[in-house]
């Protein structure tokens, strides 16, 4: 508990001690997707939506950064760690999932996988370009991730979110604010839950269409562990062909490759660091630069100190 000073350590624990898991000085790279990083000072899992709005508030008042995190599948932990707090929303209220006819009412915490899962169990179709996501709606939300030529926000009728003074909102897809790879309304806010929305659909199809992606997924992407593309695709074009055709397929710094099958994902073929994944992000950004004159931005959330 180096960084998080005993004023504000013990009152969170006397906050939510009893009801939340926290745990002090906790290692981030178990839970990240790419597997490396340091520590962060506290990791807290608020059981209910009102222990949320209580755990910001408290690092609010005590002037103490938190960060939030699902599945970790988009987010690179730097070998520092986190000096703050990383709120790690997950458990029954969270993770629910709830079908009523064509809608599926869920967490932030749900997993797409559970959700696509559901889908086809009630012959809802529409959430089959969900498959081989890694992550959970709140993530995907956040990021207004995408697949298959689709994206999130397809399906999103509605969705739930916490802005930072802990007040909860309810608003449409339409007001979000959406982009590709990007959604407006939740930079500064926490998603919180989301309807989805699909159509009437027969199991078989549905289950033909996620075969299908499945397979698409498995031919093109690395088994090795990685956070999914590291770059936004420019307008138009592909991050992972550019890198690709400037053949900087298996190039390494470290541990840390370029896959071998998709020239946008990074993978940690072993030990690798933070700092070797974040010089092989630039050595890829300046090789594509100088080559192609395009300038690649990361999609990849990047967050905590060097080492
Ligand atoms: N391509 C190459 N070489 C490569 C990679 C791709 O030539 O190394 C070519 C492919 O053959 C294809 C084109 O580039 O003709 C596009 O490739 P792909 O279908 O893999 O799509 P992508 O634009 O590279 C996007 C998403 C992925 C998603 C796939 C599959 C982004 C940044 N990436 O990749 O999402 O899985 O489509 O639909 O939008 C992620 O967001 O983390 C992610 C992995």
């Amino acid at each position: 508990m180096n960084n998080i000073n005993e004023i504000f350590a013990e009152k969170l624990k006397n906050a939510f001690g009893v009801r939340c898991k926290i745990k002090f000085n906790e290692p981030m790279a178990s839970r990240t997707t790419f597997g490396v990083g340091g520590r962060a000072d506290v990791l807290i899992e608020p059981e209910k939506e009102t222990d949320l709005a209580e755990i910001i508030r408290l690092c609010n008042e005590h002037n103490v950064k938190f960060y939030v995190f699902g599945r970790g599948s988009n987010i690179l932990v730097k070998d520092g760690g986190i000096r703050g707090v990383v709120v790690h929303l997950a458990g029954y209220w969270f993770e629910r999932i709830v079908i009523n006819g064509i809608e599926i009412e869920c967490g932030t915490a749900a997993r797409l996988k559970a959700i696509e899962g559901e889908a086809k169990k009630n012959g809802i179709t529409g959430f089959e370009f969900l498959e081989g996501i890694p992550g959970t709606v709140g993530g995907a939300l956040r990021m207004n991730a995408g697949a298959m030529g689709e994206e999130i926000f397809n399906i999103v009728k509605t969705f739930r979110l916490m802005d930072y003074s802990g007040k909860i909102s309810e608003i449409s897809a339409e007001e979000a604010g959406v982009k590709y790879r990007e959604c407006e309304a939740l930079k500064n806010a926490i998603a919180l839950s989301a309807v989805l929305r699909g159509k009437i659909g027969e199991q078989e199809k549905i289950s033909k269409k996620m075969e299908d992606f499945a397979e698409k997924r498995q031919s093109s992407q690395p088994k090795e562990r990685s956070a999914g593309c590291v770059f936004k695709n420019p307008p138009g074009l592909s991050a992972g062909k550019l890198i690709d055709e400037l053949g900087l397929k298996g190039r390494q710094i470290g541990e840390a490759m370029v896959s071998n099958e998709h020239g946008n994902f990074i993978v940690n073929i072993g030990g690798a660091k933070a700092s070797d994944i974040l010089a092989l992000i630039d050595f890829i950004k300046n090789e594509v630069k100088q080559n192609k004159g395009i300038s690649l931005e990361t999609e990849l959330e990047i967050i905590g100190e060097d080492l």
